[in-house]
C-alpha cells in the first residue's frame, strides 16, 4: 500500500505539473476552468472536481505520457497458449510495457505531444478496460487505489491552477528525462516560483 500508493501519486503529480509548465496554453486553459469553478472562494472543494472536465483530461494525459509504473507488475501465464504463431507455455513470466503502449503511434495520434483534448468527449479511461491505456494496470491485480489517487491529484492540481501563477526557475526544470527503477520519476526537480493569484 505504502510503496505503490505514495511514490506513484507524488511522481504523477510532478509529471503533470512539469507538462503544464511546458505547455502554457494548457496551463491557461486549466486556470480558466479552475477560476470559473472557484468563483473567489478560498479553495476548490472536492465535490466541485466532477465539474472540471479539462482538469480530468489533463490528469489523464499526464498519466498517458508519463506512466508511473512503466512495466506494470509481472504476470505468469496459467495455461499453454499460441499468440501470433508463438507457443507460450504455461508458467511464462509476462511483462506489460504500459509506457510503450501509451506512446504507440499506431494507437495514438502524435503520441509525444501533451494534448489533454484527446481525452475530452472520449470514452477512454484508466480503469483497465481500454488496453491502449493502462497507467493503473488491469484485471484482478489492477490498482485498487485509482479513485483515491485521481481524487487527490486532481484536487491538488485544481487548487494549484486556481491559486497561483507560475514562473520557472533553474536550467533543468523543463528537462523531462526520467530515472530508471520500478517507478519512473522526473530526473531533475522542477524549480518553480508560485505567485498568489488575486
Ligand atoms: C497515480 C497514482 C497511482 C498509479 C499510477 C498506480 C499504479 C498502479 C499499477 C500500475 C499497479 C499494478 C497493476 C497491474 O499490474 O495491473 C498498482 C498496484 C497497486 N496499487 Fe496503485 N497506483 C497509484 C496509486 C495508488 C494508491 C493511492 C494506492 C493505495 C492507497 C495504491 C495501491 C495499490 C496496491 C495495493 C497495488 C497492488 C495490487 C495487487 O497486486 O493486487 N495505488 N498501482
Amino acid at each position: 500500500m505504502y510503496g505503490t500508493g505514495t511514490d506513484t501519486t507524488s511522481t504523477s503529480l510532478v509529471w503533470a505539473i512539469g507538462e503544464l509548465l511546458r505547455n502554457p496554453r494548457v496551463m491557461k486553459e486549466l486556470q480558466q476552468e479552475a477560476r470559473k469553478i472557484g468563483r473567489g472562494r478560498p479553495m476548490i472543494p472536492e465535490e466541485d472536481i466532477e465539474k472540471m472536465p479539462y482538469l480530468k483530461a489533463v490528469f489523464k494525459e499526464a498519466l498517458r505520457l508519463h506512466v508511473p509504473i512503466p512495466l506494470l507488475v509481472p504476470r505468469q501465464s496459467t495455461q499453454d497458449v499460441k499468440i501470433f504463431g508463438y507457443d507460450i507455455p504455461s508458467g511464462t513470466q509476462v511483462w506489460i510495457n504500459a509506457w510503450a503502449i501509451a506512446r504507440d503511434h499506431s494507437i495514438w495520434e502524435e503520441p509525444e505531444v501533451f494534448r489533454p483534448e484527446r481525452f475530452l468527449n472520449s470514452p477512454m479511461d484508466y480503469i483497465g478496460s481500454h488496453f491502449e491505456y493502462l497507467p493503473f494496470g488491469a484485471g484482478r491485480r489492477g490498482c485498487p487505489g485509482i479513485k483515491f489517487a485521481a481524487t487527490i491529484n486532481e484536487l491538488v492540481l485544481a487548487n494549484l491552477a486556481y491559486k497561483f501563477e507560475f514562473a520557472l526557475e533553474g536550467e533543468h526544470s523543463l528537462d523531462m528525462s526520467e530515472t530508471d527503477g520500478m517507478t519512473a520519476h522526473k530526473k531533475y526537480p522542477i524549480l518553480v516560483k508560485g505567485t498568489l493569484y488575486e
